[in-house]
């Protein structure tokens, strides 16, 4: 498959294997509402940030949505928007490599780019994700007047490029009517069904029974146009005539035309490539919704509408999926994600993680009223954490940092083995079992039992403990078992009898790459 080269290409696909695995601290301060919706605020680099989610949600966010800096030659107010050519897309293609890592098999990503680096990213994202994977690439008009300062054209719209991690198993949501969609259906002769719309009926395809005359109210006959053949055969025609469902105009003068009322018409319209203003918002929809949520502050230069997040969200997840933004800016998605009754988690490097994104998501959590909030029937509610990066899980020399607690080291032991992230926090030394394989962990007194010789030590009572809880979560489990302790007391004889692979802690305990 062609690819994308450019100077720093090798190293920089090396990147976010190279990244380490930080813990994330919480500030409570900066937290908001209720703290156990899991919902994350964290201030940091992404790169970073990503690399620290990865054990806990790889494989678990079912939508993406990312804007980053376009790479406009710009300095905005809140962060600079101008790196060399090469430097963008080595800083992009280690970030999408972790997205595509912490999407799930059904989940989609969705990017926000302008045509300063859009194509190169369809390349790139190509490369990353797979070509068969790539959905859309969807046009958002951002703006409906003409700049009339542009050197050649006015730039008015933006792409969305769209990839499923699995394509073939994403399922895209679909649209309901808008009010002006509805608006286009009338009642002019008061039908007891309700507003209907004329359609054609005849059409193209080639029906061997749709070949007949129909003779309208004032006596005039009427085929089927020239290589056109009605939508019925005769029998169906007559049904629908002495149903009322043909029209021949008001006057009844007109060719014959079927009636569809929107009481009979399915709610889900397929969505489209082309998003307009008038659906989504536009970029001055954006700034004046933020103007309103901060008087008299600086706001951020370059917010997307709440509208454009509403509909990425309604085609993408369904309540109560994880949505992730790892480009944050104002805040955006997590307000949309808080109002729609999605989880999320946002990740944004600037000050204004703090002075936007958590006042933001304060006031959302209070009941805001601005952007979508009247359209879904946002009253308040919900909360989340803040959080910024920590030390490191592993030092320089790949050894495990002490004091690392139990929940964490666990997250690092089963993505390690597994790939994935865990799908409970475990509630004792069993980690879980998964496609014939389980895996234990012995650490930090998860027994309660601290001493030398104790709870972290493979002994014949710790693995009776191992096993009962094994014999509960997958009874009948005869596949090999993976036990990281500090110590084992077993013989290498019953180790293999029992099909066990014991790891030592914390020397065995090796960051996923
Ligand atoms: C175009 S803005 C996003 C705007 C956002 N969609 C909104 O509606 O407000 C891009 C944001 O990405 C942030 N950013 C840039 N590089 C980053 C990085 N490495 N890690 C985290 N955030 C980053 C910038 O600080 C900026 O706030």
């Amino acid at each position: 498959m062609p690819t994308l080269s450019w100077l720093t290409r090798d190293e920089d696909l090396k990147t976010a294997g190279r990244a380490p695995y930080r813990l994330l601290t919480e500030d409570p301060s900066l937290g908001y509402g209720d703290p156990d919706t899991g919902n994350m605020l964290i201030q940091g680099d992404n790169l970073e940030a990503l690399k620290a989610l990865l054990p806990f949600y790889a494989g678990r966010v079912k939508c993406i949505y990312i804007d980053p800096p376009y790479n406009t030659r710009s300095a905005f107010e809140h962060y600079d928007d101008n790196l060399e050519h090469s430097r963008w897309l080595a800083m992009m293609w280690p970030r999408l490599e972790l997205l595509r890592e912490l999407l799930s098999e059904d989940g989609s990503i969705w990017v926000s780019i302008d045509d300063n680096e859009g194509h190169y990213l369809k390349v790139i994202m190509d490369e990353v994700f797979g070509r068969a994977n790539f959905v859309a690439n969807v046009v958002w008009q951002k703006s409906y007047t003409a700049n009339q300062t542009a050197k050649h054209l006015s730039d008015t719209h933006d792409h969305l490029l769209v990839y499923g991690r699995a394509a073939d198993r994403l399922s895209m949501g679909s649209l309901s009517r808008t009010e002006d969609q509805k608006a286009s259906f009338k009642n002019p002769d008061g039908d007891p069904r309700g507003p209907w719309k004329a359609e054609n009926l005849s059409a193209g395809k080639f029906y061997s029974d749709g070949q007949f005359e129909i003779e309208g109210p004032n006596g005039d006959r009427f085929l089927p146009p020239t290589n056109r053949y009605w939508r019925c055969n005769r029998a169906t025609y007559d049904r629908w005539l002495a149903d009322g469902r043909i029209t021949f105009g008001l006057k009844g003068t007109g060719r014959p035309m079927l009636k569809k009322y929107l009481e009979e018409m399915e709610d889900a319209l397929t969505a489209t490539t082309w998003w307009p203003h008038q659906e989504v918002g536009s970029n001055k929809v954006a700034s004046t919704n933020l103007k309103a949520l901060f008087p008299g502050m600086e706001v951020f230069g370059t917010p997307k509408p709440e509208q454009l997040l509403e509909r990425v969200a309604s085609l993408a997840t369904n309540p109560g999926d994880l949505v992730l933004d790892s480009f944050l800016g104002s805040g955006t998605t997590a307000a949309v994600a808080q109002k729609m009754g999605r989880r999320y988690i946002g990740i944004e490097v600037g000050d204004h993680a703090v002075t936007h994104c958590a006042p933001r998501l304060q006031k959302v959590i209070d009941g805001e009223q601005g952007g979508i909030s009247k359209s879904v029937g946002w009253t308040g509610g919900g909360g989340f954490r803040f959080y910024r990066l920590g030390e490191a899980v592993f030092g320089d020399d790949g050894a495990l940092t002490s004091g690392i607690a139990f929940s964490t080291l666990a997250a690092h032991v089963w993505f390690a083995e597994i790939g994935h992230a865990p799908d409970r926090a475990p509630d004792g030394p069993l980690l879980g079992v998964r496609e014939g394989r389980a895996v234990a962990l012995l650490y930090n007194g998860v027994l309660g039992d601290k001493r030398p010789a104790g709870g972290n030590v493979l002994t014949r009572s710790t693995l009776a403990i191992i096993r009962e809880a094994l014999n509960r979560a997958a009874p009948g489990f005869d596949g090999r078992l993976t036990v990281y302790g500090e110590r084992s007391a077993l013989s290498p004889a019953t180790l293999a009898a029992e099909r066990i692979d014991f790891k030592q802690t914390p020397y065995d305990v090796k960051a996923r790459r």
